[in-house]
């Protein structure tokens, strides 16, 4: 590959931008929304990269926004994918009075949430905020205080989302990946089945607020409220859900991301003189079934693997690339991994990096959502893993070509991986002013 360019972008003017971003997403002084119009509560994992920007000039804050986001950890650890501190339905399905939180014992009492999950982040994102700030007093308190916490949220997965005891932790919702409608899930979305006079009547109004060519199709979202419908009647106990439900994968950058924060809790632990016994243990069951489990020899990937219909879903998508960050694949599988990459940064294709899903396939749509967009938090994690594996020019180039877009395109939510095209256009894809994107632009703009 020739050595990428580093693009003339105005870094100053977007670091002032995306500090107003985060500053602008803030509520109650506290926690942030991912963007206003779009998603108007707490995020779970939006809320562990808001927090990691929040770091580069505002300390206090990006520990009160990890701080806010586990005051919703419910009693069996499980933290969920939203948090409705407010309760007004501020235009958004599923809102803080479908999902029932207060029927299930292990609720925080008084604060609504969704009963589904997100990747957990935090492990990590707590770990860079005590290595940027190794002379803090606050810093290390804060790390104690919340520490345990992030343990018992890995401990949920291993007890309740784990049901051969293999290492891999299982989703039952798309949403719960992080990747709402990846091509991923649709075959196996296909399969569930249900009369749709049995769904409640709902009315969705993302496709309202955004372009409906960029969003999930009708059809996708009566299975997502079926899976919901079905996690609520089981009061979402992961162990009654495993024996039910249709949907149970066990997902790449789900457990990429868990694994990686588990190698932080073991490396904070040590620091803190506690006992990292349970968690190491973990740790190495889960890094080998990774490797061994999810690896697709024909892919030259990882790729997820359907636990209830014992397959895996055999496609090049983004999540199979994190697994560098979390330092899973030995030298030679990385390598293919990185020479996957540079496959799709050949310039006669004219991508920018790193679409979100195979652009040689025929499901692969540069618009929508997450068939083929590039997002701003996959680039970093790609990007991270690229690094620790000292594929530094590729790396870079996954660096720059994402930051070039929100120069050119502006803070969106996410953004066209062709480049004709892309440079065509006034704006980037869905929800603007958007605070995953400010927090991965202050941190890769900072990262010498
Ligand atoms: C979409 C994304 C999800 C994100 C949420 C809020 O649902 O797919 O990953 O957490 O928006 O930004």
């Amino acid at each position: 590959m020739d050595k990428p360019k580093k693009p003339h972008i105005a870094e100053e003017s977007m670091l002032i931008q995306a500090k107003e971003i985060l500053i602008g997403n803030t509520r109650d002084g506290r926690y942030t929304v991912p963007s206003s119009r779009l998603y108007p509560y707490q995020w779970n994992w939006d809320s562990g990269f808001a927090a990691m920007g929040f770091a580069h000039f505002d300390l206090k804050r990006a520990m009160l926004e990890l701080k806010t986001l586990f005051e919703g950890q419910w009693e069996n650890g499980m933290l969920p994918h939203i948090l409705f501190h407010s309760r007004k339905t501020e235009g958004y399905f599923p809102g803080p009075n479908y999902w029932r939180s207060d029927l299930v014992n292990a609720v925080p009492s008084a604060l609504p949430t969704s009963g589904i999950t997100q990747p957990p982040v935090h492990g990590f994102i707590l770990e860079r905020l005590v290595d940027q700030n190794s002379d803090s007093t606050e810093v290390k308190d804060f790390a104690q205080e919340i520490f345990p916490k992030i343990v018992k949220l890995h401990q949920y997965y291993y007890s309740y989302r784990d049901p051969n005891q293999e290492g891999l932790a299982y989703i039952f919702h798309p949403w719960a990946s992080g990747r709402d409608n990846s091509p991923l899930w649709d075959d196996l979305i296909q399969t569930i089945s249900f009369d749709k006079k049995d769904l409640p009547s709902y009315q969705r109004v993302d496709n309202l607020k955004a372009d409906p060519s960029e969003r999930p199709s009708d059809r996708d979202y009566d299975v997502y409220v079926y899976l919901m419908e079905l996690a609520k009647r089981l009061q979402y106990d992961g162990r009654l859900i495993a024996e039910e439900s249709p949907f149970m994968v066990q997902d790449t950058l789900f457990n990429a991301v868990l694994i990686r924060s588990n190698e932080a809790l073991i490396h904070l632990g040590k620091r803190f003189g506690r006992d990292v016994q349970q968690i190491e243990e973990w740790q190495e069951q889960s890094k080998k079934q990774f490797d061994d489990k999810l690896w697709v020899n024909e892919l030259g990937l990882y790729a997820p693997f359907d636990l209830r219909n014992g397959h895996h879903i055999q496609m090049k998508e983004i999540g199979g690339y994190t697994a560098l960050y979390a330092d899973i694949p030995a030298p030679r599988r990385a390598e293919e991994i990185r020479s996957q990459i540079e496959e799709i940064a050949q310039p006669e294709k004219d991508f920018r990096l790193m679409p979100s899903f195979d652009p040689m396939h025929e499901i692969f749509d540069p618009k929508r959502y997450w068939k083929g967009p590039i997002w701003p938090q996959m680039n970093w994690l790609v990007y991270q893993g690229l690094k620790r594996y000292n594929f530094d020019e590729m790396a870079s180039k996954v660096k720059w070509d994402f930051l070039e877009l929100v120069d050119k395109l502006g803070f969106h939510e996410y953004f066209d991986p062709r480049k004709a095209v892309a440079d065509q256009l006034e704006h980037g894809y869905g929800g603007d002013r958007f605070s995953w994107t400010a927090a991965v632009v202050l941190d890769l703009i900072t990262d010498k």
